[in-house]
């Protein structure tokens, strides 16, 4: 007997969850509660901004309608959800365990926690040693939560933010924020590094139809209370969070003038490949797709436009052509690292189950500027905002950053890092599997990352309905 699709509501669904918030602009407000008793009647008056999945997949429509009318300029759209951190439901007097270890320890014990941590490097801080992160994410039990906005342009943005501060004033406190910026040009949808993101999202069943090659995901896999929610320790979790999401917040700052000089210095010289050629192919192998988006398991010795753009194509490969050769994708790409989809180890498709996270981040920071590039340092802060929903911590992001992009020894003994996001106190920073002809032979990686994490946090991010009663007074 076939499962019946399980229905969603999606008007109780915060829309950044599936959808995303449309956004060429996006602030993140990390606040604390200063009047909890307050707070809760005011944010009475902030439910009606929150952005449901419902208005997200409708702004979504209006947008690539407007498009498709041949309009080139933006339409005015506002985004808005909300979401709490553990000591922001405690500081709100929520006692209940919600059932996520890693979302109630908070992001900053995990980042310190040494080897069964993040793995991010640190700072030694009197006997401890902490996440050389900023200071605002450094604070104990902060920040309570965040609020996320959304827009086509800055102002829009401003606009929706005075409107949330003048209805909380006087009840919480901002610790910091972050702007994002979707890049210029021909860039936008592409990260810092120059390549196009976001093109693997998991297909959740109920919310849309897998394009070839996609497997279908368990809504549960992304949101509490949904078929195939494993909250940990088969906590029994309360019945507002349903529908709910956990959201895992890091500010990765990203180092792309030395990311570039490092492909520069080595390039891939095979079958009479210029330097330059070279370069752009070591750069592929490192992230398992070209700065278009086509996946180098499909096209592994040039780009290819057609694969990029096609929907039914970009997603339409899983390793299993290249079992072991490596000779189309290394293991430690950091595509086939974070999903390794069909590949090494017997009954990987099955554990891939829980391992997929829907990520919505954006880039901020400008772009690399003359002196920049010349010099191959950065002098100024850019990077990625990253930001993944996933019902539990553990199984996604924890599990995607810990045991395989930090773990030189998957999906092979001695396979290397994940040389993008791969961090680990204690091992060399090496990797393999880069030089198709000889995918034994390790390439060092330079001692400063071109990726280093600067702060996070996890949070939960309701439901609409949880939000209009747990949250309320
Ligand atoms: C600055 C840091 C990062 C950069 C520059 C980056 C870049 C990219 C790019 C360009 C892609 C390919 C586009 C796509 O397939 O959607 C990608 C895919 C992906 N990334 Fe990252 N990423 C970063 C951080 C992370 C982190 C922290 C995680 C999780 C721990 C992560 C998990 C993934 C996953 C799951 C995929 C999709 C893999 C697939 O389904 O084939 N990324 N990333």
């Amino acid at each position: 007997m076939s499962t019946p699709t399980p229905t969603l509501d999606f008007t109780n669904i915060q829309g950044d969850i599936l959808e995303g918030l449309a956004k060429k602009f996006e602030t993140f407000v990390f606040f604390a509660i200063t009047d909890a008793t307050h707070f809760r009647q005011r944010l009475k008056a902030i439910i009606p901004l929150i952005t449901s999945t419902t208005q997200a997949l409708a702004n979504s429509k209006a947008i690539a309608d407007h498009k498709a009318n041949g309009n080139c300029d933006l339409l005015k759209l506002v985004g808005t959800n909300i979401a709490f951190s553990q000591t922001g439901l405690t500081a709100l007097g929520i006692e209940d365990n919600v059932g996520d270890t890693l979302f109630s320890k908070g992001q900053l014990a995990d980042a310190s926690d040494g080897v069964n941590g993040l793995g991010d490097p640190g700072v030694v801080n009197g006997s401890t040693v902490d996440p050389a992160w900023e200071p605002a994410f450094k604070e104990k039990g902060l920040p309570h939560g965040c609020i996320l906005i959304t827009g086509e342009s800055k102002a829009t943005i401003s606009e929706r933010l005075q409107e949330i501060e003048t209805k909380l004033a006087g009840t919480v406190k901002t610790i910091t924020q972050v702007d994002g910026n979707v890049r210029p040009g021909t860039e936008a949808g592409h990260e810092h590094f120059g390549f196009q993101d976001c093109l693997s999202q998991p297909p959740v069943i109920g919310f849309r139809e897998p394009n070839t090659g996609e497997q279908p995901t368990e809504p549960g896999d992304i949101l509490i209370g949904e078929q195939g929610d494993e909250p940990d320790n088969g906590v029994t979790r309360p019945t507002w969070t349903k529908d709910g999401s956990f959201l895992v917040f890091r500010k990765l700052r990203q180092f792309v003038p030395e990311f570039n000089e490092f492909l520069a210095k080595n390039p891939i010289l095979d079958n009479g490949l210029t330097p330059a050629q070279g370069s752009e192919l070591l750069g592929a192998r490192l992230m398992g797709r070209w700065k278009s988006g086509a996946p180098i398991d499909r096209d592994p010795t040039a780009d290819n436009l057609t694969d990029a753009k096609d929907v039914n194509k970009v997603n339409d490969f899983d390793y299993s052509d290249d079992l072991t050769a490596q000779v189309r994708c290394p293991f430690t790409a950091h595509l086939r690292k974070t999903n390794p989809r069909a590949s090494v180890h017997p009954g990987l498709t099955n554990v891939q189950k829980n391992r997929r996270i829907i990520r919505q981040g954006i880039p901020y920071g400008p772009e690399v500027d003359s002196e920049e590039a010349q010099t191959h340092t950065s002098k100024h802060d850019r990077g990625l905002l990253f930001v993944c929903y996933q019902s539990n911590i553990s199984n996604g992001f924890s599990f995607i950053q810990k045991s395989w992009s930090n773990n030189p020894n998957f999906p092979a003994t001695g396979s290397g890092f994940d040389a993008i996001i791969g961090l680990n106190i204690d091992n060399p920073r090496v990797t393999t599997g880069m030089d198709p002809q000889n995918v034994t032979t390790s390439l060092a990686l330079p001692q400063q990352l071109f990726v280093a994490p600067r702060g996070g946090e996890y949070f939960l991010s309701p439901s609409i309905s949880a939000l209009k009663t747990i949250f309320l007074a």
